[in-house]
């Protein structure tokens, strides 16, 4: 908005309109009388706009205050309504219809001024929140997801044409390929965005805790149940929840929420109303669900559908050529968050990117490149592949197979998780180390948070 402010005065009686312009021009703003709703919807035919329109409901001719107010909302004019002392209901319903405010006959000018300059500033704020909102929703437009290989290609292809369906999603992939980054790329970047993200991971409660934090319970639905409380179904509204590691529910669980998938339904612990659920769901795992489904753990039914539509991941070491501006990308974010001079990745140190496996996937690359960018040093990041067990460049050349040390315990922390249902305690045992050691070593590899 620039210079004076300019306001219309759409009112067909004189006087009124006379005394409204008079107001409006001794506060210095530029007033414009007009006497119709055609003559108004002409006025704006021909490109002609204002800064705010003060609108009698009561118009003679073909076009009405409220006939005229989504034509001055479509070119942005914030509208304050007047309206005859009886007929307050109809200035309900033009706010209903996006009215700024409204005034009632008849109308005291200090009045006027106070409403016009409130809605003016509001007006300004929501605009201003529009435009905030437009620069992040592009800046979050899947630039976050780096890779040029086919697949990655592919992956943002799929995603696009799934950004604003209502489906549910199966997210698969091996720890740290991004998952979780996906589903919030399927979240921020569609028509989802202004509603809630909210992840669950299954594997970390026990069901009681998950079936309280999905669903949500009323007053005095269990011991400790205080107040009534909404579930993440609920609270999600029309957003996202995201249930991670969804191949750790329990039989009970999954038949809990296979229901709810099939009346998108949900009823809190304790009862009360069935709840719509609007919520799009998207789950992930890093197990192969189908396995599971044929070794009997997992219900085929739900497997269905959850699998309405699947995104896979494929793990870095297929996808190579993505390691390089992985690197880049997290040597420039990691420096600018912490505040250090971004690392230079030498030739040597490229290769030995490109040449590991990375187990732990982007994960394991992100985390690498942090701790060199920390220790300020790019060495480290060679050093680091040496530790995590990466054959040294010299034996690479090396026609035996060799799987490094990491790898392969990585593989052994995966079965011997899934023997135990995930249950780290028992895990460890089986490993033969102390659970806080396989707790770390998780980590490591990527899977905590
Ligand atoms: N293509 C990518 N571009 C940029 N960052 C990525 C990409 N893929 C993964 N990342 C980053 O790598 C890290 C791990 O990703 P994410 O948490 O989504 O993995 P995940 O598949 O959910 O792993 P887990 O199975 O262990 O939960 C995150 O910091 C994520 O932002
Ligand atoms: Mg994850």
């Amino acid at each position: 908005m620039s210079g004076v402010l300019h306001i219309w005065v759409v009112e067909d009686e004189a006087p009124m309109r006379r005394l409204l312009t008079a107001t409006v021009e001794r506060e210095g703003w530029r007033a414009t009388g007009v006497a119709s709703g055609d003559d108004a919807a002409a006025r704006l035919d021909t490109g002609e706009v204002c800064d705010l329109c003060l609108l009698d409901l009561h118009l003679p001719g073909a076009l009405d205050g409220l006939g005229l107010l989504p034509r001055l909302q479509r070119r942005g004019i914030p509208v304050v309504v007047i309206t005859g002392y009886a007929s307050i209901d109809s200035a309900v319903v033009a706010m209903r219809a996006g009215a700024a405010d409204y005034l009632a006959k008849p109308v005291e000018p200090e009045e006027v001024v106070v409403r016009v300059r409130r809605a003016l500033s509001h007006h300004r704020l929501a605009e201003e929140n529009r435009r905030l909102h437009r620069a992040l929703d592009e800046r979050l437009r899947f630039e976050r997801l780096i890779g040029e290989s086919p697949a990655m290609v592919a992956l943002r292809r799929r995603l696009e044409r799934l950004l604003d369906v209502e489906t549910t999603c199966l997210i698969t992939g091996e720890t740290g390929t991004g998952k979780e980054l996906v589903a919030r790329t399927l979240h921020f970047a569609g028509g989802r965005a202004r509603a809630p993200f909210l992840p669950l991971d299954c594997g970390v409660y026990t069901e009681e805790l998950l079936a309280d934090a999905l669903f949500g319970h009323l007053p005095g639905a269990f011991t400790g149940a205080a107040g009534a409380r909404a579930g993440l179904f609920e609270e999600a509204g029309e957003g996202t929840v995201f249930l991670d590691e969804v191949q750790n529910l329990t039989p009970a669980m999954q038949a809990r929420f296979l229901r709810l998938l099939e009346e998108r339904t949900v009823r809190r612990i304790g009862g009360g109303p069935e709840v719509a659920v609007r919520a799009r769901i998207v789950a992930a795992t890093n197990e192969d669900l189908r396995a599971a489904v044929d070794a009997g753990c997992f219900r085929a039914d739900l497997y269905y559908r959850l699998n309405v539509v699947t995104i896979d991941l494929p793990p870095l070491r297929t996808r190579r050529e993505d390691i390089l501006p992985l690197a880049r990308h997290f040597l420039a974010a990691h420096a600018q968050r912490l505040d250090r001079p971004p690392l230079a990745l030498t030739p040597e140190v490229v290769r030995r990117l490109e040449a590991y496996d990375w187990p732990g996937n982007v994960r394991e690359l992100a985390n690498l490149l942090e701790r060199a960018t920390i220790l300020g040093d790019v060495d480290e990041v060679a050093a680091g592949l040496e530790e995590a067990g990466a054959a040294p460049p010299t034996t690479a050349a090396a026609a035996e197979p060799l799987l490094p040390l990491a790898e392969l315990e990585r593989r052994a922390i995966t079965v011997a998780l899934a023997r135990c249902n995930g249950n780290k305690q028992e895990a460890a045992r089986l490993l033969g180390i102390d659970p806080t050691t396989l707790r770390r070593k998780v980590r490591r590899y990527g899977k905590g948070r």
